[in-house]
């Protein structure tokens, strides 16, 4: 009423006070949290997380290259009821790590190798290679006993595909189940790979012309553990595997190297053993160098075996430096991939 009657002046003001009432009740008149509001949204570790369209991101096993300024994370894409003799996999763009807009299924493929029903593509990882300006894909390629145990290669001349399936093969002749992606500071691209027989994860690097073909073996770390992570940190590679339990979280483990070659450390937890890394599998480490400060984010898969559509996905930066490296309680935060600093999401102030 006493709106409805008042001139338009005076309307204003009683909106600016009811909007102002609002806000204080949401957020208990924290001036912090309007500070937040400007910063990016959070993440909320194992939580669902929801794309540009709303759905939840379908993107597990996977991994994230930048080109330019935009972040690229691509994945198993595992939603429900899709064509069982198709294999997908889905790619996302972002600027902020956080605000993933969909970019569609970059591989839809099916079975490329008569390996037969239930077939597996898992763990896709792209590279972009400057010298060819091709985007290319690696993934674990299987039938369905992963007794194939070989990698994929997919190329596109874009990001967002469609990639088309090149070859498979045994890298360095050996076994390959769960692979991992990293690049190092100079740029020189690496394949991660679980060799079973060997009981341990090769590190090899990818040739610098093409990345279309193994240049050498940098190591073979004697441990067994897939989902292989690495990241350069302040003058010492740090890598995290998780052992072979399947879809079942287990407690992962790091060891550190000051060359990729080796000697590495024993390995040792990453968080509480009994947690089993908080119900989560290792895939990657993003390393983002901002202003002020560098951050390294633990990306992880928290399966769902029954239900993969509604995986969800761990990522809390690490508590990382001088040959230590530790996952913090999962807790939402947030990133300012600008100035590379993260904080906790405080909703009360103190
Ligand atoms: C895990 C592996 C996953 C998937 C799963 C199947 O060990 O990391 O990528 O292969 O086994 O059981």
């Amino acid at each position: 009423m006493i709106i409805s009657c008042a001139k338009p002046i005076d309307q204003i003001v009683v909106w600016a006070r009811l909007s102002a009432l609002v806000v204080y009740i949401l957020f208990g008149g924290n001036v912090s949290v309007y500070a937040q509001l400007n910063k990016s949204k959070p993440v909320y570790p194992g939580q669902i997380w929801p794309d540009n369209n709303r759905n939840h991101i379908q993107a597990h096993g996977g991994g994230i290259i930048k080109v330019g300024k935009i972040y690229y994370w691509y994945g198993e894409e595992r939603a429900k009821d899709l064509d069982t003799n198709y294999r997908y996999v889905s790619c996302y763009s972002s600027k902020d790590l956080v605000n993933w807009k969909f970019r569609g299924d970059v591989v839809n493929m099916t079975d490329p190798e008569k390996l037969g029903a239930r077939w597996v593509l898992e763990r896709p990882k792209v590279y972009y290679n400057k010298n060819t300006k091709k985007y290319v894909m690696y993934f674990h390629l299987d039938n369905r006993n992963y007794k194939t145990a070989k990698v994929g290669v997919a190329v596109s001349d874009k990001p967002n595909g469609n990639f088309k399936f090149l070859k498979s093969f045994r890298p360095l002749g050996q076994e390959s189940r769960d692979i991992g992606q990293f690049i190092d500071d100079d740029g020189s691209a690496y394949l991660i790979f679980e060799d079973r027989p060997a009981k341990g994860f090769r590190i090899a690097k990818l040739n610098d012309a093409d990345y279309l073909s193994i240049e050498k073996e940098m190591c073979l770390i004697k441990a067994p553990l897939e989902g292989g992570a690495i990241v350069h940190y302040n003058g010492l590679y740090y890598a995290i595997g998780s052992a072979l339990t399947g879809w079942r979280p287990n407690p992962n483990k790091y060891a550190t190297a000051k060359t990729l070659e080796g000697p590495w450390s024993e390995f040792v937890d990453i968080a509480p053993p009994q947690t089993n890394t908080y119900g989560s599998q290792s895939t990657m480490m993003i390393k983002v160098s901002g202003t002020k400060s560098t951050t390294v984010i633990f990306m992880a898969d928290q399966w769902r075996p029954q239900t993969q559509w509604d995986s969800r996905y761990l990522w809390m930066p690490l508590q990382i430096g001088n040959g230590k490296l530790w996952l913090p309680e999962p807790k939402p935060w947030q990133l300012n991939v600008k100035t590379g600093e993260w904080s906790y999401l405080n909703k009360k102030s103190k």
